[in-house]
């Protein structure tokens, strides 16, 4: 059996999304639209999956929830409906964002940078700098998929405020890691995909704050309350409703949080005492219960981490070398790059996410253990081949 430690890049459906999903896949007449009565009940299932997303990142009204088709597609609404309002002028990202946020910001126009530290902390000033030149719109990643770093966005969401700048917060990677709360964010828009709690791939959502710009990406039908075109996709809302339960269930539970920690903290320290010279990435005080990002550097040159993942990948232990988007391109992580890491570290760095128990990616401490071990044998393969 695989061993998963890469479900930052993506978890699988947990049996209750799977058992609620299942009817609603076959079922005749399943239009929300539709005035039916089969049209009547999609559109009471739809209903409480949008207050379950709500819940989960403290939306004050269900209908600032507007379902769409994964986390690039809601951050691609948030960046289209900003410029749309506000065109011609630069949005502000981070050095750290993932390639959604990016490619949309760089696609909108000017692009203003915010650096971070050494351990992947947002430079708070140069934040409150740029959003005091009134830019369109500031996006920030919650929980960074690739270090795990949790930035601290309650100030930045209070600066928008004052200068009437839009604030979108990419909080993909955050449900089940930590609480969401969009109020205490501050935010306009947030972004959210199911498939990284356990919900279906196919679905994601766009948190508006009531009163914030939207401007459809799609033309079409009047569904999502004209914000988003194109029939429902009732099975997958019904999934990420459910998905959303649990996941605000296992951030508020210390007991939970403690025990994925306790996994990672073990694999870790197993790593660090059998790999010497191994560095982790992020600031360990602020990181999200499940992920640890690790630079093996040997004398300074690095280990060369394709080929770690490649031994890995060879016994069925699936980990990654940073965001699964860019995983089939060489180049090292521009995240990692972006901290400071030098270009050798960060070319031998390796990314390894937790799921929690009793889900279908769990892990238990012995296979930590196993998979440590086989970083180990790895390292010492391919320390012995450098050192040839
Ligand atoms: C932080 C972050 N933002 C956005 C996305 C994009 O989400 P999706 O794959 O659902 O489009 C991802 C997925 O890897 C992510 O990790």
């Amino acid at each position: 059996m695989p061993l998963h430690f890469d479900c930052n890049a993506t978890t699988a459906a947990s049996e209750p999304v799977i058992e609620a999903m299942l009817p609603w896949l076959g079922r005749p007449g399943a239009n929300p639209s539709a005035a039916h009565g089969a049209g009547r009940e999609a559109a009471r299932a739809m209903r409480r999956g949008r207050e379950a997303v709500a819940a989960l990142i403290g939306a004050r009204s269900p209908s600032s929830v507007v379902f769409t088709s994964c986390g690039s597609e809601s951050t691609s609404l948030a960046f289209h409906s900003s410029t749309a309002a506000n065109p011609g002028r630069s949005n502000v990202i981070s050095t750290v964002e993932h390639s959604a946020t990016r490619k949309c910001a760089e696609r909108a126009g000017p692009v203003v940078e915010v650096a971070v530290d050494r351990a992947g902390a947002l430079d708070q000033g140069a934040a409150l700098e740029a959003i005091a030149r009134g830019p369109a719109m500031v996006s920030l990643i919650l929980l960074n998929n690739e270090t795990g770093v949790i930035s601290d966005l309650g100030p930045i969401g209070a600066a928008c405020r004052q200068h009437g700048v839009l604030f979108h917060v990419d909080a993909v990677q955050a449900p089940g890691k930590i609480a969401i709360d969009v109020e205490q964010l501050g935010c306009d828009y947030l972004s959210l995909s199911a498939h990284k709690f356990h919900g279906p791939r196919g679905i994601g959502a766009l948190y508006v704050r009531e009163g914030a710009p939207v401007s459809p990406l799609l033309a079409g039908g009047p569904q999502e309350d004209g914000r988003r075109a194109g029939t429902e996709n009732v099975p997958g809302i019904v999934g990420m409703g459910v998905a959303a339960e649990r996941a605000a269930e296992l951030a508020a539970s210390p007991e939970a949080q403690a025990e994925i920690a306790g996994r990672r903290d073990l694999l870790e320290r197993l790593v660090l005492e059998r790999c010497p010279g191994t560095v982790v990435h992020g600031d360990p005080a602020r990181r999200a219960a499940n992920t640890t990002n690790l630079g093996f550097d040997l004398d300074g040159t690095g280990l060369d981490a394709a080929a770690m993942l490649g031994l890995l990948n060879a016994q069925g232990i699936e980990v990654s070398t940073g965001s699964a988007c860019n995983a089939t391109q060489a180049a090292p992580s521009p995240v990692l790059l972006a901290m400071g890491t030098g270009e050798a570290l960060a070319a031998s760095s390796l990314r390894f996410s937790l799921a929690h128990r009793e889900t279908p990616d769990s892990s238990t401490q012995g296979e930590i253990e196993v998979g440590a071990a086989a970083v180990s044998e790895a390292y010492a393969s391919l320390t012995l081949l450098a050192t040839d």
